[in-house]
């Protein structure tokens, strides 16, 4: 039986990421595997489910995380299409117990799913996220197609470039991402080195990170809040192609506009 069963909490985290992985699927920036989620889901979890055994053997994370003991997450699979994790999220997920030494992880449910190769930067994020007493419980990694090719462009990545553009764009971009998108220059996938520069990135105060020339990596409280600051950037970012396209370059809303719109809407920056 799922571990899901009689759990109408533990369920609507993980539907939620179901949800989400079809919205990634639909957008077209989740081709085959591409993309993961994982979500803190321990506030859900009952001392049942404490008791359970691991179904799988202890594994190492590659860093310790001493703020992780005894949490538990749900996490895409590896190579598992994000498309199949819409449909059947506990066949290509699992929920994730991290183990006292802080080092190591073990899967308790539902299969033996072995979690995202990106789970040094998901883990590290939400242990920093934990030790600075964040409500923030979620974190995507997607390939959003108009944003990574942006990341293309040198001039792009200098500091809060493509912050100011994306938010020129529309209001809802500077009202609903307030703190922009940080860059992390490229590094190798899944590395842990690719994990501290993630941290640093959040660190200075942004929730969503791009990942030059691979793609976004976003936190939130939720799932959908996750989800949303992602999507309302690649609308930005797809304004600002459309314009290229129509044979000009965008105007863009004035820094006088976008200063009035953090002040009546009381924003971070
Ligand atoms: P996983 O299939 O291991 O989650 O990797 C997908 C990905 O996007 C790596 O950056
Ligand atoms: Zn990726």
């Amino acid at each position: 039986m799922s571990i899901l069963y009689n759990r109408p909490d533990l369920a609507k985290q993980v539907n939620d990421v179901a949800e989400v992985a079809g919205y990634l699927w639909t957008k077209g920036w989740a081709e085959r595997n591409g993309g993961n989620i994982t979500v803190n889901v321990t506030e859900h979890i009952d001392d049942e489910i404490r008791k359970m055994p691991a179904i799988g053997p202890v594994t190492p994370i590659g860093m310790t995380l001493p703020n992780l003991k005894g949490t538990y997450f749900y996490c895409k699979g590896t190579n598992r299409r994000m498309r199949d994790l819409a449909r059947w999220p506990m066949d290509n997920g699992s929920i994730i117990r991290i183990t006292d030494d802080c080092a190591h992880y073990e899967i308790i449910a539902d299969n033996l799913v072995k979690p995202t190769s990106e789970l040094p930067s998901h883990l590290a994020v939400h242990n920093y996220l934990i030790g600075k007493g964040s409500n923030y419980k979620a974190s995507v990694h997607t390939h959003p197609i108009e944003l990574v090719a942006m990341s293309h462009n040198p001039e792009f990545l200098k500091k809060d470039v493509l912050t100011n553009i994306l938010w020129s764009m529309i209001p809802e971009t500077k009202a609903f991402c307030p703190r922009g998108l940080g860059i992390v220059p490229y590094m190798l996938p899944s590395s842990n080195e690719l994990a501290e520069a993630t941290i640093k990135a959040i660190d200075d105060d942004y929730d969503v990170v791009m990942w030059e020339k691979h793609g976004v990596f976003a936190v939130g409280p939720d799932v959908m809040e996750a989800f949303d600051m992602i999507d309302t950037l690649t609308k930005s970012a797809i304004i600002y192609r459309d314009a290229l396209s129509m044979g000009f370059v965008p105007d863009g809303m004035s820094q006088e506009q976008m200063k009035e719109i953090s002040t009546v809407f009381n924003l971070p920056k």
